[in-house]
Order: structure tokens, then sequence, then C-alpha cells
């Protein structure tokens, strides 16, 4: 247990998105005036949604541009076509990028629709494309009731990289209103590993409301253990929680 990782607590979600909004379009002018890339790692679901709305007003303000932004994904549904609504790919083409200037080029999601024979081979170059790339300046997170970052379900090793995961049935449970049904949530899928996300060079993971209060103290100040993927951000450098209150009410 550690309690040297860094935790902003605010009065609600959007002074949260807000700040880390404005400290990632910073990052990114930095790193493009360097002459590079700026590296995003992203996530869906439901807690960077107000996230992704300041990055489009601070787009539309003139104050961010996407033009030399790469992102990947944290992951995708198996089984859903990208224009499935519940895809990843159709989820942030909704809510992101649709609305700013990325290149279309620009954007990696691991592919819900690659067959089992071509699966290993598609992950190994979801890391390549990364490792190309010249790694991850940024990686967003939410975190799951299981503790789970990207969809690195309880038993998920330290050291895992981009994979095939089974969805824990607390995750699929949490799914099943934007599916219509538990029957109709996937039941597997691509996620980028533990150790993937832990190479990021800053990770900033939000937290919003009463349901997640428990876990997040739980990463925070619980354990190091595959049984709390989150848990592992406590070894990590440059990450920090951004909570509202009610996410930070058991700290
Ligand atoms: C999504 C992801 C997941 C979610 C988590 C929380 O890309 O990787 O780890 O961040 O399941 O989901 P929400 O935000 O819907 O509570």
């Amino acid at each position: 247990m550690t309690d040297s990782l860094p935790v902003r607590v605010f009065a609600d979600r959007t002074d949260a998105c807000r700040a880390l909004a404005t400290e990632v379009a910073a990052l990114v002018r930095t790193i493009n005036d360097s002459g590079r890339p700026a590296v995003l790692g992203l996530a869906t679901g439901k807690t960077p949604l107000p996230f992704y709305a300041e990055l489009i007003r601070l787009h539309c303000a003139g104050e961010l541009s996407f033009a030399r932004v790469l992102t990947f994904n944290l992951d995708e549904y198996l089984g859903l076509p990208g224009d499935h609504p519940e895809s990843y790919r159709a989820f942030m083409q909704r809510e992101l990028f649709s609305h700013v200037d990325i290149p279309a080029a620009n954007v990696h999601i691991p592919d819900g629709m690659i067959g089992s024979a071509g699966l290993e081979a598609h992950c190994k170059a979801y890391e390549e494309a990364i490792r190309a790339a010249g790694g991850i300046d940024f990686q967003l997170l939410g975190i799951g009731r299981t503790g789970h970052i990207g969809f690195n379900e309880p038993g998920s090793p330290r050291d895992s990289r981009t994979r095939m995961v089974e969805l824990d049935p607390v995750t699929r449970q949490d799914a099943a209103p934007s599916f219509g049904g538990l029957e109709q949530v996937p039941t597997h899928a691509i996620s980028m590993g533990c150790g993937t996300i832990l190479e990021a060079r800053k990770i900033a993971l939000l937290a919003w409301g009463q349901a997640k209060a428990a876990i997040v103290r739980e990463a925070l100040t619980g354990p190091i253990t595959d049984r709390v993927s989150a848990s592992f951000l406590q070894e990590h450098g440059d990450a920090t929680f951004y909570l509202d209150r009610e996410a930070g009410s058991l700290l």
C-alpha cells in the first residue's frame, strides 16, 4: 500500500473535466510544438463523456487541434461491427471524433470483428502500432466496479498486453441497460493489458458518483493486486485520480 498516488477531488464532474481537458490541451500543444504528434490513449463508457465534451469545446474555441494527435482506444467488444451503436468505434465517432479535426488515419481502435484466426496477430499489431507511435503520452482511464482499467478484469496480470478478455459478470450487468438486456452484452472483448496501460507516460483515472466510491478507495489505498487492476496505478510515477465528491467520499 502507498499513499503517494495524487488524488484531486472536485465539486462535480464538469469541474474535474474542465481542469483535465485544459491540461491535456496544453500537453498536446507542447508535444506538437516539439515537432512530433501527441499520442493519446482513450477510454469509452459513461465516465469520459463530460471530458470529451470539454475537448470539443476547446477545439471549437480554437484552443486545441487534433490534426497532429494519434489515438489508441483501450478496448472494443468482440463480435460487434463498427457501425453497431454500442461498439466503441461508433461511440468514439459520436462523442469525439466527428466533432474535431482528427484525420481518420490517426485513430486506432481494436477490431471487434476480427475472427479468432486473426486475433493474436491483430493484438500484436496493436501493440506494435503503439510502439511505432513512440508510446502513449497520456492515457485516460475510467474504472469498473470490479476495479478494472480497460477491460482488465480481476486476475489480469500486471504485465498483460493487448489480448482477448472475458468480461466479468458485474461488468456485463453494468452494461446491460445500454444494450437493452444482459443477453445482448458481448461476453468477450479485446483490451490493452495492464502492462500496456502502465507504460503510458502520464495517466488520469476519472470516477464519478457514489457507486464508484468503494472501488476507488480500494484501488488507492488497498493492496497492489491483480484482483483490482487499478491498484497497479499506485506504482506508476505519474498517475492521478480525478474524482467528484461522491466518488471521493470514502477516502
Ligand atoms: C472503457 C473501459 C472501461 C470503463 C469502465 C467504467 O473503455 O475501458 O474500463 O472505463 O468500465 O465504465 P463507465 O465509465 O461506463 O462507468
